[in-house]
Formats: C-alpha cells, structure tokens, sequence
C-alpha cells in the first residue's frame, strides 16, 4: 500500500482554506446590469419568459440605477422600447427618443458613481427588427447601417454615456463610431465592442423584453456557432479599430470561446450571460430542481474563470446583495 506525497485536498479541508486558496472572486463592480426602458409605459411591465425582469417606466429606471449605484455595481447598460418604429430606425437617432432621453435622466441621477452604458443597434427601433436598414431586396445593409450607427454613437455621447456598446454586428462598426466620436469630441468614451455575437437560439426572451418584430434570423451578420477561430479574427479586428472593451456572448455556452478571446486581449474581455440563461436557471429554480442561489453564483464564477473581466447579467443586483451579506 502507497499512500499520496501530494494530497490537495489538504487545502480544501475548511471554508477558510478554500477561500485563502480561490483563484477566481467576485465583486460587484465586476457585474454589469442589463435593464430594459419602455416609452409610454405607466406601470413596470414583467416579461413572462424572464420570471423577475421587468419593461421598466422612464420612472422605475431610475430606482433601478439608484439601486445598481448605492451596490457598487460595475455598471448599468440601457436597452430602449421606442413607441413608434420605422425602417430606419430612426427613433434612434432622436435626441428625445427613449433611450437617449433614458441615458441622459439615469446619469443626471447617478452622476459619476456608476459608469452608464448603452446598447448601440438598430434592432429595438426598426419596423422589421434587424440590426441594420435594409436593402431593396431585403437584406441587411452593412455599410448604410454603419452610418446611422456612426450617428447613434455621437448621440448616444452627447447624451451622456459612458461607454457606447455596439452589439449589432456590421463589419467595420467600431471603426466608424470611434471616428464619429473623435470627429465630435468625443474622444474620452469608450466603446464596448459585442466582438464574438453569436446568432444564438438563447436569446429567445430577450425578444419579448424588447417587443421585437424580428420575422426570421440575424445569420447573416451575427457567428455562426460551429466557428471558433473567427471569433479571434472578430476580436483581433474590433481591438484593431480601436475598441477599448470586446464581449463575448452568450455565456456559458461559449466559455471554450471566451477563455481563448481572453487569451489573446489586451482590452478588457466582458461576458453576456444572456436572456436565455437566466430564464433556464429559473425555470429550473422554480421547479425545485436546482439551488437556484448556488447556480447563480457558480454560472458567473465559471464566466469569470474562463476569463472575462466583467460579467453582464439580469442577476447582477441580487448576486452584489448577496456578496454584500458574506463579506
Ligand atoms: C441586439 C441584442 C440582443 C441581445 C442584446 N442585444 C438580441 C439579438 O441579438 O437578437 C440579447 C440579450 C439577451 O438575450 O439577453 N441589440
């Protein structure tokens, strides 16, 4: 009979020798809030596939970034529900549409506490869903999407975001909106690139939280999921036109994907847990069938292991309030 020279379970013996010896930690700044603002909206309206998210009023906004301030949050990243869409999206572009007006109302509230991020895409505010205009034939221009993006950058800047998050997928985006940006002096935002978008079937609820009108897919601009090199040419490209954080996303799913983009970033690498996600871990929660607390918990210290630096998730508040209990 030999026994073990090297035994590790030496170091797992106790909580305090586990967490002396833990590689990966969470904070609340590493948690970036996704919230959804609806126009018109009187009261917060639930969206059924995603059990405690709600469409808030330009109102119930500014509670939750009151809330995502006072919990040290890394950051709040605004989605808007225009009213009335067009081809064009051009609500959008409106320096009263929703969601300027919302960026402009949440960081007049939160001041400079609480970095205030905004989704750059066209998809919430056209007729027909996509990310971009499209041509005559139906599909989806890259290069006249890109001049309303280079418009909705400057817009989204002046009213007052902090960092500008491009999650349409054209070619050449985070080039033209650094440009537009540096043109109108802008050159201090930064832009969070959506780098490694995948056309993902776990953005299902997501789709009823932004009403959306999409008849179709986006496969023809967002990855493909076979496909694991592009997503370093898509990384490498957005690093090279000069994006200052890139994202990988979903999440769990594509963890094999994040650990290599991290691998080879020099800018901050985030992480999208998507609508999806969420709603398998309270479906399942719901049921009795898994510790829901747990899971939560586990999901993102995966993401974070794998190595993104932040994490975007509808959990972000509660996960901060609970590691507010522990510390
Ligand atoms: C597009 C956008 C989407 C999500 C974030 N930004 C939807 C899509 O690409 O179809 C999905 C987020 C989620 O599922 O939680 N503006």
């Amino acid at each position: 009979m030999s026994f073990p020279a090297r035994r590790p379970r030496r170091l797992r013996r106790t909580p305090a020798l586990r967490r002396l010896v833990a590689e990966t930690r969470l904070h609340p700044a590493d948690l970036i809030l996704p919230v959804f603002v609806r126009e018109g909206l009187t009261e917060p309206s639930p969206i059924s596939s995603m059990p405690g998210v709600v469409q808030h009023t330009e109102a119930t906004l500014l509670e939750a970034a009151d809330e995502a301030r006072e919990l040290g949050l890394g950051g709040i990243m605004l989605f808007g529900i225009p009213a009335v869409r067009d081809a064009s999206g051009t609500a959008s572009l409106d320096p009263e549409g929703i969601l300027n007006r919302s960026i402009r109302a949440v960081k007049e509230r939160v001041g400079e506490e609480l970095p205030v991020m905004s989704d750059l895409c066209l998809d919430e505010f056209t007729d027909h869903g996509h990310c971009g205009v499209l041509t005559a034939d139906g599909a989806v221009d890259n290069d006249a999407t890109l001049e309303i993006y280079a418009q909705m950058g400057v817009a989204q800047a002046e009213a007052g975001a902090d960092v500008v998050a491009p999650s349409g997928m054209m070619d050449g985006q985070v080039a033209v909106i650094r440009q537009a940006l540096d043109d109108a002096g802008h050159q201090d935002v930064p832009i969070l690139a959506y780098s490694a978008k995948y056309a993902s079937a776990f953005y299902g609820p997501f789709r009823e939280a932004v009403d959306s009108q999409l008849s179709g897919d986006r496969r023809t601009y967002q990855m493909d999921a076979p496909n694991r090199t592009e997503a370093l040419r898509e990384a490498e490209l957005d690093i090279t036109e000069g994006a200052d954080m890139i994202m990988v996303k979903p999440a769990t799913a594509y963890l094999d994907i994040l650990a290599d983009v991290a691998e080879i970033s020099d800018v901050p690498v985030a992480a999208y847990q998507v609508s999806g996600e969420y709603a398998m871990i309270e479906a399942a929660a719901a049921q009795g069938w898994i510790d829901r607390r747990a899971v939560i918990l586990e999901s993102i210290t995966a993401i974070r292991r794998a190595g993104a630096t932040n994490v975007l998730t509808y959990h972000a508040a509660e996960i901060a309030g609970w590691l507010r209990e522990n510390s």
